[in-house]
């Protein structure tokens, strides 16, 4: 007798493993299986019994439930047929999850991959507006989106996690997400809502045209990895169109701008010099070794040790704070006492996962004041700073963010030259002289210093709101 096995689309991949184990538990073969989704515009050809409701225990490689969670979030509508016939023949085949040559197994891994790879856009192009809040004291934002599979679902525990203090819904031609109170619900065919301008869109537009390279494009690369149907809903995308058109005119005048060669004599002493100063690129991993003997200036004397940053070393996200502070010099690590647990927190609450992050400082020596038997930090000067770009400019050369946060006055002038005005700078991005944006914020320390619970709660916000943004372009560039 023929099955009919319609899918609800909330809820697709339970549903689907609910019917799968029912089936498959009553022998019914992939032939005799009509499989349908609500809503969609198909009737079961035959009328059929459905889905039987007894099961029998059914096992089968976890590493295929892995792959049918994923698949059935495809938007090819024989997705749920082409994983049961595959399910079929694995019930006698156990090794078949092996069988690189096999054709049915080819076909869902292909289809996996063009659900990861849209997850991967959905959690770089999504682009929040604020709207009115729910309720006081939370605030609201909304973005519209239009996923190429049905991904919304298994993307919205990203979303969840990493906007855990805000509501906020994602609205697709298909599915809307909705997280209230941290509570994720699903509902269908939700109108496109009319979204306000976003306060953010001139810092995206600022960053995008900072790190657009005229001399490095690739329109097909760029295309590919920022495919055009997104276009339309990015607020950096607009620019796109004069960056491709003026790259070659850029190029050209960055070819010319760019300095005559000198002499011979003046080229081997460069070279000289080169080889003696600036090649940490290469010779990365002696850093920390030669770190650890650094003289460069008096701070050394009363550290404990120096403190190198740490972090992956092809980070895409470089966070520089200002220098160790007694925890720290002890330790050895980056940000491991009180600053850095406001720092950890304010993270974690921002999305920005600090393990993905290089924590490094402008200063890698603890300079402080005795009084009272206690070590009372004090803060570096312009000399020491100085000094200490030595190590900074190594580490940058050899981690090559996409983005720097200096936090605080110090790390803002040892990577941009000023520690000015941190308040006005903050949350706005700058520039190192190489070019790398800059993220201006404020020190944690700035939070723990902050007088008063709302003064404080002022200062943890505009760190939290900065950090945000850091994320967001983490998951821009890495997307
Ligand atoms: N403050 C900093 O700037 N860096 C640390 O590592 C600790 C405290």
């Amino acid at each position: 007798m023929r099955r009919a096995a319609e899918m609800p689309r909330i809820g697709t991949a339970q549903a689907w493993r609910d019917a799968a184990r029912a089936l498959l538990s009553e022998g019914v073969p992939p032939g005799q299986v009509e499989w349908t989704i609500e809503g969609a515009d198909q009737a079961p050809l035959f009328g059929g019994a459905g889905v039987p409701v007894r099961t029998a225990p059914v096992t089968v490689p976890r590493s295929f439930l892995g792959l049918a969670e994923t698949v059935v979030w495809h938007d090819d509508p024989q997705r749920f047929a082409h994983l049961y016939a595959f399910l079929w023949r694995l019930r006698d085949a156990p090794r078949l999850m092996q069988d690189r040559a096999d054709l049915g197994l080819a076909r869902l891994r292909r289809m996996e991959k063009a659900v990861h790879r849209c997850q991967h856009k959905m959690k770089a192009f999504v682009r929040f507006r604020e709207v009115p809040p729910h309720r006081t004291g939370r605030r609201a934002f909304m973005a519209w989106f239009e996923p190429t599979h049905h991904t919304v679902e298994p993307t919205s525990r990203f979303f969840q996690r990493r906007f855990a203090d805000m509501d906020w819904s994602i609205v697709t031609p298909d599915v809307t997400a909705h997280c209230i109170d941290g509570a994720v619900s699903f509902q269908l065919d939700a109108p496109r809502p009319d979204l306000p301008e976003d306060a953010h869109e001139d810092l995206w537009t600022t960053y995008y045209s900072n790190i657009f390279n005229p001399a490095r494009l690739k329109v097909s690369a760029m295309t590919s990895e920022m495919p055009k149907k997104y276009w339309k809903n990015l607020p950096e995308a607009a620019l796109i169109p004069d960056l491709i058109a003026g790259a070659g005119k850029r190029a050209a005048e960055m070819a010319r701008a760019a300095p005559t060669l000198p002499p011979l004599r003046v080229e081997a002493a460069q070279r000289q010099q080169q080889g003696f100063a600036s090649d940490w690129g290469a010779k990365g991993e002696t850093l920390e070794a030669e770190l650890h003997q650094c003289t460069r200036c008096p701070l050394h004397g009363a550290a404990t040790q120096a403190v190198p940053g740490e972090g992956p070393l092809d980070a895409r996200v470089m966070i520089v704070g200002e220098q160790p502070g007694d925890c720290e010099d002890l330790e050895g690590r980056p940000f491991v006492g009180p600053a850095g647990r406001v720092f950890d927190a304010a993270a974690a609450t921002a999305g920005l996962d600090r393990s993905t992050c290089y924590v490094t400082n402008a200063v890698k020596h603890f300079k402080y004041v005795v009084q009272r038997k206690r070590r009372i930090h004090d803060r570096p000067d312009r000399s020491e700073i100085s000094a200490c770009r030595w190590w900074l400019d190594g580490e940058i050369a050899r981690t090559k963010p996409a983005l720097i946060v200096a936090m605080g006055a110090v790390a803002a002038e040892a990577l941009t030259g000023s520690g000015k005005d941190l308040l006005r700078r903050s949350g706005k991005l700058e520039a190192t002289g190489d070019g790398i944006p800059v993220l201006i914020t404020v020190h944690p320390s700035y939070v723990l210093r902050a007088m008063g619970q709302a003064a404080q709660e002022q200062a943890r916000d505009m760190l939290e709101r900065d950090l945000r943004l850091a994320a967001s372009i983490q998951s821009e560039v890495c997307g």
